[in-house]
């Protein structure tokens, strides 16, 4: 995958058939996809039984942390006494709407019966939200090993390395001391390593963890990055109690996010765009006549402003959170009115590079990925 490269070579004159035929190539790799988890754990080394006690504790459990989560994006609780007692916590991303997060949570609450049938501890980790129950305690402690770390495909090229290392340490620093500070345990941001290149970044620890505890715990998870993900244009790594994830982001993709008026006096000097994040939109028309998009030989006659409006649609189509994708529709809606502004695209897919659950062979833990990392528009 990361092996190929697109080119899009850049003349100054007009024609828009190569983006209708985009546009149609999409068209007809229209794809349905669920929102799905991120990771899942959910280690059947303990049942419950249907009808017990437990099963109805953990059913007045869930629409509880249902209805008081979605109030400030965070909750936890317990149900029931002795050994048919269930804890349980839940929590929203730091920077999604209420009704983003109520539909996430409601979600959550209704898959795990499907995705961890019978079992006594789960752990759901979806893009907007989080789930977490069990019949131990687990509030306000540093819990469990590794769960799950995906890595972008590509990588960070040498001349640049030791920039973006050295950028990313110190980003790290300053985004786990405010998450740790935080009374959301919530931090987000971006930062430069290179000409037109940005490292974005966001992390979270369980709002029950204290400033050290989230401290530590976010540092355990810097730990794992030279291992999974050295010099990889992503990371995301988690561990129940918190989570990292950096990405790189050319800002090819921001200029048109500020510039899409007027691109024209820039596209003169490009000649060859590199477009990484757009292979992952590869699968999708690689078999039809887009080909000819793809071929380096050819020379395409795109305005700088279509450029950058195609690599922003591209990103838009790879964004993680399959509900964030454009649908088709507004797709060709986009490529053929300039009326149409697109949002700012979020952080495109991962693909899984470590699946740990140490302790505990039984465990079905899991980070769910294609395991090729393309995604689809839905
Ligand atoms: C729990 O149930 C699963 C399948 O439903 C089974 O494979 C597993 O052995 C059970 N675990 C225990 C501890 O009984
Ligand atoms: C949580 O929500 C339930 C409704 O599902 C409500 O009865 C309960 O009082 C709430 N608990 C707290 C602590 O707010
Ligand atoms: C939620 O967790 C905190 C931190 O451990 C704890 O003090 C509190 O009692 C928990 N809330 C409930 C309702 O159990
Ligand atoms: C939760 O989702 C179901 C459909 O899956 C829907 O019927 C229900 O109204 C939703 N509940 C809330 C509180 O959004
Ligand atoms: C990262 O990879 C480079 C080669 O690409 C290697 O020289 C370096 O030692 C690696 N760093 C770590 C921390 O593994
Ligand atoms: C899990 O493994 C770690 C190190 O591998 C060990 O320190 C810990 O005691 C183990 N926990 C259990 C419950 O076996």
């Amino acid at each position: 995958m990361n092996k190929m490269k697109i080119y899009l070579l850049i003349s100054n004159t007009n024609d828009f058939s190569i983006l209708f035929a985009w546009c149609v190539l999409l068209l007809l790799h229209t794809h349905s996809v669920q929102a799905e988890p991120i990771s899942q754990d959910c280690p059947n080394t303990a049942n419950y039984t249907s009808n017990s006690q437990f099963e109805t504790n953990l059913n007045i459990l869930l629409p509880s942390l249902l209805s008081n989560g979605t109030q400030d994006g965070f909750f936890n609780t317990s149900v029931g006494t002795g050994s048919d007692i269930v804890y349980g916590l839940v929590q929203c991303r730091g920077d999604i709407s209420t009704e983003q997060c109520r539909n996430c949570l409601n979600t959550s609450i209704v898959e795990v019966f499907q995705r961890c049938p019978n079992v006594k501890q789960a752990v759901l980790r979806y893009e907007y939200c989080f789930l977490r129950y069990s019949d131990a305690q687990f509030f306000s402690r540093v819990d469990g090993p590794l769960v799950a770390a995906g890595r972008g495909d590509g990588q960070v090229s040498d001349t640049v390395a030791n920039r973006y290392n050295q950028q990313l340490g110190s980003f790290l620093v300053d985004l786990f001391e405010t998450a740790a500070s935080t009374p959301s345990r919530y931090s987000s941001g971006s930062t430069s390593y290179a000409d037109f290149n940005n490292i974005y970044g966001l992390v979270q620890c369980t709002r029950d963890l204290s400033t050290n505890d989230c401290a530590s715990c976010l540092e355990s998870l810097r730990n794992w990055i030279p291992g999974c993900c050295n010099r990889t244009t992503g990371a995301q790594i988690f561990q129940k109690t918190c989570y990292l994830r950096v990405w790189i982001i050319s800002e090819y993709s921001k200029l048109l996010l500020h510039d899409a008026g007027d691109a024209t006096s820039k596209s003169t000097n490009i000649v060859v765009i590199v477009v990484p994040i757009i292979v992952a939109t590869w699968k999708l028309w690689r078999e039809g006549n887009a080909l000819q998009l793809v071929d380096p030989t050819l020379q395409y006659s795109f305005t700088g402003n279509q450029v950058i409006r195609c690599i922003h649609i591209g990103l838009l189509c790879v964004q993680e959170n399959v509900e964030d994708r454009p649908t088709m529709s507004s797709v060709c809606l986009m490529l053929s009115s300039y009326s149409i502004t697109p949002e700012p695209p979020k952080a495109p897919a991962f693909t899984l590079v470590t699946r740990t659950a140490a302790n505990d062979s039984k465990s079905s833990s899991s980070l769910l990925y294609s395991d090729d990392g393309i995604t689809y528009p839905r």
